[in-house]
């Protein structure tokens, strides 16, 4: 095997967001010593996409608000087919987590009375996100990095890993290159971490940027962990549709948190026109009682626009379907109407919300303060992921840990706007933790330089296949493309059996030509090179999504199945799990959801 360069590590983290951050600085405290893998620079992480706040019952604006609600809050999003302990954990430790971050520097919104502020999201009972105007994610990143490269952990700044490395069933290490030399790299490690995020590059629209492919849900696969519930994607209510050049980017939920209302083409509130059973009781009769809701008064019930965003993005389609839709295909979200409302609402606005009106002058020249904004669905966060135990995170691989979006379980068919970010914070430190005594409690493992080289040797032949390239090539980014453009069109907001049998065979016809797929040029920065080495993750995981959306025969959260639109009493009590059978297939089947404990259920009866 040629010498490649090696790097030891008790705990090796792979990916630099929130939750790989949060991980790596927990088991630098237990005293381990913590390598840190970046796909891009340190610091950028589609973290900072969770603009809005950081869900905690901290009850600063609402003493109303304790663990059990934000529980229950969480159940009722995920409809239930959430993994409950993990819920409980998030709910029970996620103030300690926020409080832990503003000890570390993050410079929190203020109550009139000096604590942390908390606003208004979707199915969240009461205002419970903690915020930094609308650059939470931002916050949390700049925190947990000034806080983490104090602690001693080495960094390793474009790094893309190509496979996990394994001892019999144990993951021992990882293997993979760094983009400005396109050098392998070898990581031994005695725990591992996945904290890689999202998948959203799957598709063509998307909040997530390039870098999210879907490397960790890939590489547990591959491995021989166990994905569950890939048919729930988070298609968030509001992305920019127009300019073109930022279509797909994020206009935070925070906008209706602070009053911003839905409209279509005729200046119609469309979101009152239907309103799930579940949270009639809870959602607001008249247009001033969802005000007064935004506005503070703790008696009001919530407008339809802060229903869940599985919900407000469905409204959405639909208006547009019917040719209700503003003009380069979204619908109008408008702040600048609570000028009726308030005094110096421009100030307000840029007040609380600055990335948004500085977001929409420079790239689209609205002002958002005196206009409204068109929006639409983007592909934001995947619920589904790496199947891990509720209390380590570590996968069903000896060694293998996952944390963050690339793990699964706490938000069943639906996570509610800022649980992400406490879902990283509590679920990254357990991760570090438990990752650290596992590392502690056992030796390195054997690294199989036939492993290496094999992985080396598939990470190349994207060359060996442009050197002999003829004029029917393969290139990358028309793979990316065609996958995109399929994904969206087949397996998106609105679902049907035909389509998705459709896109398998699609997905067939990729995965052959990604085989052949050519890239010319050297291996020092070669952008063509990393899109062809990413097709194998996003092939992967949109198989997973398209099975586990075909095995799920209901509509539930975010998944909505033209041809079988209600929920089915039997399948929400069922996981969807995905796994790799031995001759290299993909599998799926269906799985009881464990029993939840009696005083869980109690409190999910009580809240209703
Ligand atoms: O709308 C937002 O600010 C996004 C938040 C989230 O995805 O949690």
């Amino acid at each position: 095997m040629p010498e490649y360069q090696t790097h030891e590590h008790d705990v090796l983290v792979i990916g630099a967001g929130g939750a790989g951050l949060r991980a790596a600085i927990e088991a630098s405290a237990a005293g381990v010593s913590v390598g840190i893998v970046c796909k891009s620079l340190l610091g950028k992480a589609h973290t900072v996409m969770a603009e809005g706040g950081i869900a905690a019952a901290l009850a600063n604006v609402d003493e109303r608000d304790n663990w059990k609600v934000h529980f229950a809050d969480t159940m009722r999003g995920g409809q239930y087919v959430n993994n409950w302990r993990m819920a409980e954990l998030h709910a029970k430790e996620a103030p300690d987590r926020v409080r832990e971050l503003e000890a570390w520097g993050a410079v929190f919104d203020r109550t009139k009375d000096g604590r942390i502020l908390q606003r208004n999201f979707g199915g969240h009972k009461y205002a419970r996100l903690a915020h930094v105007g609308d650059r939470t994610g931002l916050e949390m990143i700049r925190t947990l990095q000034d806080h983490g490269i104090h602690q001693g952990m080495e960094v390793h700044m474009e790094c893309t890993i190509l496979t996990l490395l394994k001892d019999g069933d144990r993951v021992v290490g990882a293997f993979g290159y760094e983009r400005e030399r396109g050098r392998f790299k070898i990581f031994r490690a005695k725990a591992v971490v996945l904290a890689t995020g999202g998948i959203g590059r799957a598709y063509k629209i998307t909040s997530n940027s390039w870098e999210g492919t879907g490397d960790g849900h890939s590489l547990a696969y591959h491995a021989g962990a166990e994905l569950i519930d890939m048919e729930f994607l988070q298609f968030h209510p509001t992305g920019m549709v127009w300019p073109p050049s930022v279509c797909g980017i994020l206009v935070t939920e925070g906008v209706r948190g602070e009053g911003g209302i839905l409209l279509n083409q005729d200046g119609r509130r469309f979101m009152f026109d239907d309103i799930p059973d579940l949270y009639k009781a809870q959602t607001a009769d008249t247009e001033e009682e969802g005000w007064r809701y935004c506005a503070g008064d703790r008696n009001a019930r919530r407008p339809a626009e802060l229903l869940t965003r599985d919900h407000v993005a469905r409204c959405i389609v639909r208006e547009i379907k019917a040719g209700r839709g503003s003009p380069h295909g979204g619908v109008y979200l408008d702040i600048s109407w609570i000028k009726k409302k308030i005094p110096n609402a421009a100030e307000h606005i840029k007040r609380k919300l600055p990335s948004m009106y500085h977001q929409f002058k420079q790239l689209a020249d609205i002002d958002i303060t005196r206009e409204p904004m068109e929006v639409g669905p983007t592909t934001h966060y995947a619920m589904g992921g790496i199947r891990v135990d509720a209390d380590t995170q570590m996968s069903r691989l000896p060694g293998l840990f996952a944390a963050g979006e690339c793990a699964s379980g706490i938000n069943g068919a639906n996570r509610l706007g800022g649980n992400s970010l406490s879902d990283l914070l509590v679920f990254g430190k357990r991760a570090g933790e438990f990752a650290a005594k596992f590392a502690r409690s056992n030796k390195a493992g054997r690294v199989d330089p036939e492993q290496i080289e094999a992985a080396a040797r598939r990470a190349l032949e994207p060359f060996d296949h442009g050197a002999s390239a003829g004029p029917n090539a393969e290139w990358p980014y028309q793979i990316q493309f065609d996958l995109q453009e399929m994904m969206q069109d087949l397996v998106g907001i609105v679902r049907r059996e035909d389509e998705m049998v459709r896109a398998l065979d699609g997905l067939h016809k990729l995965s052959e030509r990604a085989k052949q797929v050519a890239v010319r040029g050297n291996r020092e920065y070669n952008p063509g090179w990393h899109t062809a080495i990413d097709l194998t993750n996003l092939l992967t995981v949109s198989e997973a999504i398209t099975r586990s959306a075909l095995e799920r025969k209901e509509s539930r959260g975010a998944h909505f199945r033209d041809d079988y639109p209600n929920k089915d009493a039997a399948s929400g009590k069922v996981n969807v799990v995905v796994w790799k059978a031995p001759d290299g297939t993909m599998q799926v089947r269906r799985e009881p959801i464990p029993e939840m404990r009696s005083e869980l259920k109690r409190i999910i009866d009580e809240m209703k």
